[in-house]
């Protein structure tokens, strides 16, 4: 039998190729990351070729590290930055326009326009998302409306609509498909048939034939035409955010994990019903195995959390890694009365406020840069707060039976020990770090093992889950109190700035 599995995962800040053996450790990994572009205030966009590109080098790189060739491969799975958005021509395969990332907030007047007279719920009762510049179905909208003739070549069936794992399923195997996971995060898509609403993509005026075929997340899509895993089938998509999920055994109805990368994302797996939320979460596939039925998961979607730390490094030049901020910030004892806001995209979860922007607040002449960059580190808690707040009263309020006795975390922030005191802190809930914290990739390495049967059932990735460190609260209540309070000053500090 073959000896591993491999998980592409096309994220916002890089591409990696991870080769997992059936412990679910890794065996190899290639890391290339690309190019954030800005071309105005608000705009983020990726050039896909070169994310294309990077893939190629990273699956070839992975490969070499595992000491493993595609005859080792079982299986694929793609996992991927979800919501951003992409379309290229059928023919030729080039993309008509830089792809536009989940971050930017260019469609914010239409996305106004599309409210209309109901407001943002308009279509939260089908979609399980407020309207928002955060989805992929405005991004397309905008790409057809402002492309030189996008919208004839879209009618006449000569172009294609992805999120990146379609286009990268393409590129690896001409197959134009995407999973459930990701078509939820569009906007077209209707939760309880997961097929694309044809009222929707009427009212968005996007042509039905454009969009890629939805799938399910675990299951043989087709086999890899082209470079150093040829010949090995890609059986496995799912969205970051859920494959994170997946790969930290959250299968359960009740158990949850946060995830702690670009920005922070918790989800709640709700089981095979979805819940919509009262209290600012969304409603999102959670994964599809086969032709099982879907599950699914209120989400805390945050934008802002370690592109603050890198926000701080690379625009402001207070470190010269994202590492660094532990050690500059444990050099003083708390915030110093100073907190940072980073409502670079306007605020998501649970505020959803589109007319905020970022702020620093409680400045004197006493604050140094060591205050910045506890004050950094301790907006990623807060808003982690915030999410959790809401998670509970929406737990409470529809008899969810959520298991908050630990939180399962993460991602690229989790390495950052004084961060994670401070969340167990302000949280006031223990947080657990498992020991593979690559669990993005894991997921879609399950996803795509589980479908070949490389691994036998769900109970193989509960019995690969490790507990690697745990923090424990420590922080008096009146203490944590007041800092939560001072945050929430702060915030409202933050509205009603853009227009
Ligand atoms: N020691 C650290 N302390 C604080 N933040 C860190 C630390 N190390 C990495 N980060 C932050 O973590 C983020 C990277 O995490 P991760 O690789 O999980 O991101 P990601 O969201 O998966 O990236 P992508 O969006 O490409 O998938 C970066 O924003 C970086 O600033
Ligand atoms: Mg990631």
């Amino acid at each position: 039998m073959r000896r591993f599995v491999a998980a592409i995962d096309q994220g916002t800040t890089s591409s990696r190729c991870i080769v997992f053996d059936r412990s679910g450790r890794i065996a190899g990994l290639a890391q290339r990351e690309h190019e954030q572009l800005f071309p105005r205030p608000g705009w983020v966009e990726h050039d896909a070729e070169t994310i294309w590109r990077n893939t190629e080098f990273v699956i070839g790189a992975a490969l070499e590290d595992a000491g493993a060739s595609a005859a080792d491969i079982a299986a694929a799975g793609i996992t991927n930055q979800r919501e951003t958005t992409l379309v290229w021509d059928r023919t030729t395969g080039a993309p008509i326009h830089p792809a536009i990332v989940w971050q930017d907030t260019r469609t914010a007047a239409l996305c106004e326009d599309l409210a209309g007279t109901v407001g943002t719920s308009r279509y939260a009762d089908r979609t399980g998302l407020p309207l928002s510049t955060y989805f992929s179905g405005p991004k397309l909208r905008w790409i057809l409306d402002n492309v030189e003739g996008a919208r004839a070549r879209a009618e006449a069936g000569d172009l294609c609509f992805g999120t990146m794992d379609s286009w990268i399923l393409w590129k690896l195997t001409g197959h134009h498909l995407t999973d459930v996971t990701n078509a939820s995060r569009t906007m077209l898509m209707n939760l309880e048939t997961l097929q694309w609403d044809s009222q929707i993509c009427a009212e968005f005026q996007v042509p039905v034939s454009m969009l890629p075929q939805i799938r399910s997340s675990s299951e043989v899509y087709a086999e890899i035409s082209t470079g150093p895993l040829s010949g090995v089938p890609v059986a496995g998509i799912l969205g970051d955010q859920q494959a994170a999920t997946f790969g930290q055994a959250c299968l359960s109805p009740g158990e949850a994990k946060n995830t702690y990368g670009t920005g922070n994302f918790m989800l709640l797996n709700t089981g095979t019903t979805p819940v919509f939320s009262k209290h600012g979460l969304l409603t999102t596939v959670c994964y599809r195995l086969g032709d099982q039925p879907a599950v699914y998961a209120l989400e805390g979607s945050i934008a802002v959390t370690g592109s603050l730390v890198q926000w701080l490094r690379d625009n402001l030049g207070i470190v010269d890694s994202a590492a660094a901020i532990e050690p500059l910030a444990r050099s003083v004892d708390d915030n110093g009365g100073t907190y940072i806001v980073p409502a670079f995209s306007g605020l998501f979860a649970p505020r959803w406020r589109p007319d905020a922007r970022g702020v620093i607040t409680g400045l004197t002449r006493f604050v140094t840069k060591a205050h910045l960059a506890r004050a950094v580190l301790e907006a990623t808690a807060f808003q982690t707060r915030e999410v959790i707040d809401a998670m509970r009263a929406d737990a409470e309020a529809e008899n969810l039976g959520l298991e908050l006795t630990t939180l399962k975390v993460d991602g690229g922030m989790v390495a950052n020990e004084l961060l994670m005191q401070f969340q167990a802190d302000i949280l006031d809930v223990p947080v657990v770090r498992p020991v593979i914290t690559e669990t993005t990739a894991l997921g879609a390495a399950y996803a795509a093992g589980l479908a070949v049967g490389y691994w036998s059932g769900t109970d193989d990735i509960r019995a690969n889950w490790a507990e690697d460190k745990v923090w424990r609260p420590s922080m008096p209540d009146d203490e944590r109190e007041r800092l939560y309070a001072e945050w929430n000053k702060a915030v409202e500090r933050t509205y009603g700035w853009a227009d």
